[in-house]
């Protein structure tokens, strides 16, 4: 059985170590202050984003004009990919606020993030659809009728209508050449026909929206959908008169107060450097990024960055002879080699010595660790993951004070969110100390508090799949 926790004692940490700790404690912790002025200019930079001028956040309007009745119904595809896999979902929706899904997760093969052939994510994907719907219908889909899919599409996408989606830039490690500043779903459309799949891609969505939307439906407390995942993201309702981009771009009888789904993209605040408190190694990580300069606020904050952080200051004390001295470190030099599951282990390590913290080290990288170098490697993963947590919640506060929001719901998803420990109680401790509300023991009982999402990609598609077949019916676009 485990010992139950945690914290060596650092006694036994010689003085230059100690030294070390201290440095890392002190650059990667974040106060109150300084996340109460990163929330103040990330208004500012909302703001800027929706203006025709545009900022640095693109403030993407997403085409959802509506929240969910909760009666819509019927079956729809979902399909999201996500870094690793590609997920396939049949989502039947029952019209009474309740939903049940069938899904299949498929692997990306590994160089397709980065692949030079860009028909063959399509290939890949309309591959999966092809097998998913042999499985889901070995009768065939009934004659003359198409399947209307969501197709969760999570970067930046620009969007003149709900079923197209013109990538900006990539993120999150992706890499393709020849997608960027093109509509993706004709691009798909023409894989699925070539394979006669009775698909119709009937709306392009943002995991946030996804999120956003899904939850809505069966909590009408949600304010936002955030993930916090391989990337960090928002998404949130605004009046359509407040988004002066949308002048001109909207039907006349649309109303002024009509209410637009807004996919922030706001893991690019800060891209010109201006707030954030930026470590030597998070200038590293984005100067060997495939695109320096971009997503400043998520190479900071979300899971396909974290590991990547740590081992860049684990090999700078390296370098600096502090630690893993006279040991072989060639694995630790690869770029990514850890990925997010390094520091959320090494944070949830239970015994005293970090026994599982040096399983990990001599496994995986072939690293025999001492003692005390296990009680580095342990803080600088929590100094990592808090800092993590602290700044992300700075998105929702600001769209929280942009829209006068004082009490409500964001709803949250993503493998940090979910999986890496402590994340949660941190993050609501970001907002605590942004709003100086009193300590509570139960998050759930501040006024603004993270909650579970419902299925963004998945349930959050289909429902805006049906909402926009009952905007099409009526004759709206
Ligand atoms: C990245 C993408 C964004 C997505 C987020 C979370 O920031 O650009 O579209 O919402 O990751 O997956």
């Amino acid at each position: 059985k485990k010992p139950p926790t945690r914290k060596g004692s650092m006694v036994d940490v010689p003085a230059d170590l100690m030294q070390q700790i201290h440095g890392l404690e002190a650059i990667f912790t974040v106060s109150g202050d300084k996340l109460k002025a990163i929330v103040k200019h990330f208004v500012t930079e909302l703001n800027k984003g929706l203006t025709k001028k545009g900022g640095n956040i693109p403030m993407i309007p997403g085409w959802v004009m509506e929240h969910p009745t909760g009666k819509e119904s019927g079956d729809y595809l979902a399909i999201d990919l996500g870094g690793t896999n590609l997920r396939v979902v049949l989502v039947k929706l029952g019209g009474d606020r309740t939903f049940d899904t069938t899904q299949s997760k498929y692997k990306l093969p590994n160089h397709i993030r980065t692949t030079k052939n860009k028909d063959e994510l399509w290939a890949f994907i309309a591959d999966s659809l092809d097998t998913f719907i042999k499985e889901e219908y070995p009768e065939g889909v009934p004659k003359g009728s198409k399947l209307p899919l969501g197709f969760t599409f999570s970067y930046p996408a620009s969007q003149d209508k709900i079923n197209e989606g013109i990538l900006q830039r990539w993120t999150k490690g992706f890499d393709i050449p020849g997608i960027e500043g093109h509509d993706v779903v004709p691009m798909l459309q023409t894989e699925l026909a070539k394979r006669n799949l009775p698909i119709d891609v009937v709306a392009l969505i943002n995991d946030t929206v996804g999120t956003l939307v899904a939850s809505l439906y069966t909590d009408g407390e949600t304010k936002m959908g955030c993930i916090f995942g391989t990337g960090v993201n928002g998404a949130y309702y605004d009046v359509v008169s407040d988004v002066e981009k949308l002048e001109e771009r909207l039907a006349d009888d649309i109303p002024k107060e009509s209410l637009m789904a807004i996919n922030c993209e706001y893991g690019s605040f800060d891209n010109e450097h201006l707030v954030l408190p930026r470590t030597k190694y998070d200038v590293m990580v984005d100067e060997q990024s495939p695109r320096p300069g971009q997503q400043s606020f998520e190479k900071m904050t979300s899971g396909y960055y974290l590991g990547e952080l740590m081992r860049l200051a684990l090999v700078d004390l390296h370098s600096q002879g502090f630690i893993f001295k006279n040991q072989d470190i060639t694995q630790l030099q690869k770029p990514y080699v850890m990925d997010t599951s390094f520091p959320a282990r090494i944070e949830e390590d239970p015994f005293e010595n970090l026994e599982d913290t040096d399983d990990l080290f001599t496994n995986e990288l072939k690293i025999k660790t001492t003692s005390v170098e296990r009680k580095l490697i342990r803080k600088l993963a929590e100094v990592i993951g808090t800092r993590a947590a602290r700044i992300s919640v700075c998105g929702i506060a600001a769209v929280c004070q942009k829209r006068g929001y004082e009490t409500g719901h964001i709803a949250a998803d993503g493998s940090v969110y979910n999986l890496y420990p402590g994340f949660k109680e941190k993050a609501h401790a970001g907002l605590r100390d942004i709003y100086g509300w009193a300590e509570e023991s139960d998050f759930s009982k501040y006024p603004i508090s993270i909650v579970p999402a419902e299925d963004g990609s998945g349930a959050g598609a289909a429902i805006i799949a049906a909402l926009t077949e009952k905007r099409l019916a009526k004759g709206l676009s």
